[in-house]
């Protein structure tokens, strides 16, 4: 079945959308997005998602060209056009249509596009038995706090970490976890959620902000600190969050068992927060 897309203003059929050639966007990666997760019907930590795009479009000098209340709209329109209660809700906003020129053009109208992606985020193939992980160069820019749609050294790692039958590429810099190519890194050792502290050198996941908030609600002590791949093989347990994946397991790391083998405890506890948390939303 068709999806109805929203491009620019309108709600169209996806074998009808279509963007300019000219987009910067598509000349210049020049635009950000937001994935945002839909759970029976619920868009999950949505305030927190627009937060962190009215940040990235500052960080580029980029104005919205709706206003969040009509983007909720377009989102709560995307779900009942497509019968979403389950999945994922793309958007992003590029500078739009100018000719090929790498300074910012003037007086030229922000593009924007938002798409539904059907998934049962709650019960994934792999939440059971958990995931592996390959650990990946991070050959990325220096501002990976502005969620760019320019994602060709994330493709590429996450393709490197497939072909090593990773599920997930752990990003590494200077010995140290950035993380994933798409999803929030964290060990956990003794009891404590360990994770890399907001800076340039990561993306501030929604998820996390999140989950570490629901950690110190439930009496788990959090640590936000760089942690190194040797830390992370002989930590207890692992795992990684993003809109798309929730809260999910990660049991090897470079063919390395993490802990039993098996998702660990508290890794399961957060995941069950995380969701009867968004539910209730
Ligand atoms: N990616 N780090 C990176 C590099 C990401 O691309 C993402 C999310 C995250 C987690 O952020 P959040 O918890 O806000 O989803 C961390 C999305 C899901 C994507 O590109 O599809």
């Amino acid at each position: 079945m068709s999806r109805t897309v929203y491009v620019n203003g309108a709600f169209v059929a996806e074998e009808n959308a279509t963007i300019s050639i000219f987009d910067r966007g598509y000349l210049f990666a020049d635009g950000v997005y937001e994935v945002t997760a839909v759970i029976e019907g619920k868009m999950v930590d949505f305030d927190y998602h627009m937060e962190r795009l009215a940040r990235s479009l500052g960080e580029i000098d980029l104005k919205m060209p709706v206003t969040i209340k009509e983007l909720r709209q377009v989102h709560r329109d995307l779900m009942a056009r497509n019968d979403l209660s389950n999945g994922l809700i793309y958007m992003h906003i590029t500078r739009g249509v100018a000719d090929r020129n790498f300074t910012y053009p003037e007086n030229t109208k922000s593009a924007m596009i938002a798409f539904t992606q059907e998934m049962d985020l709650v019960n994934p193939p792999y939440v059971e038995t958990g995931v592996k992980i390959a650990t990946i160069p991070d050959i990325r820019w220096a501002r990976r706090d502005i969620k760019s749609i320019a994602l060709l050294p994330q493709a590429m790692g996450k393709q490197a970490a497939h072909e090593k039958g990773a599920y997930e590429g752990w990003m590494v810099e200077d010995g140290l976890v950035t993380e994933g190519t798409s999803s929030t890194a964290y060990i956990v050792k003794d009891g404590v959620i360990i994770t890399r502290p907001l800076s340039n050198a990561v993306l501030a996941g929604v998820t996390r902000r999140t989950l570490l908030a629901l950690a110190r609600e439930e009496g788990i002590e959090t640590e936000q600190r760089p942690f190194s791949v040797a830390e992370a093989l002989e930590a207890d347990e692992a795992f990684i969050t993003s809109a798309s994946t929730l809260v999910l397991p990660v049991v090897e790391i470079d063919g390395h068992e993490i802990g039993s083998g098996q998702p660990g405890p508290v890794t399961r506890l957060m995941r069950e927060t995380y969701i009867k948390t968004a539910r209730e939303g």
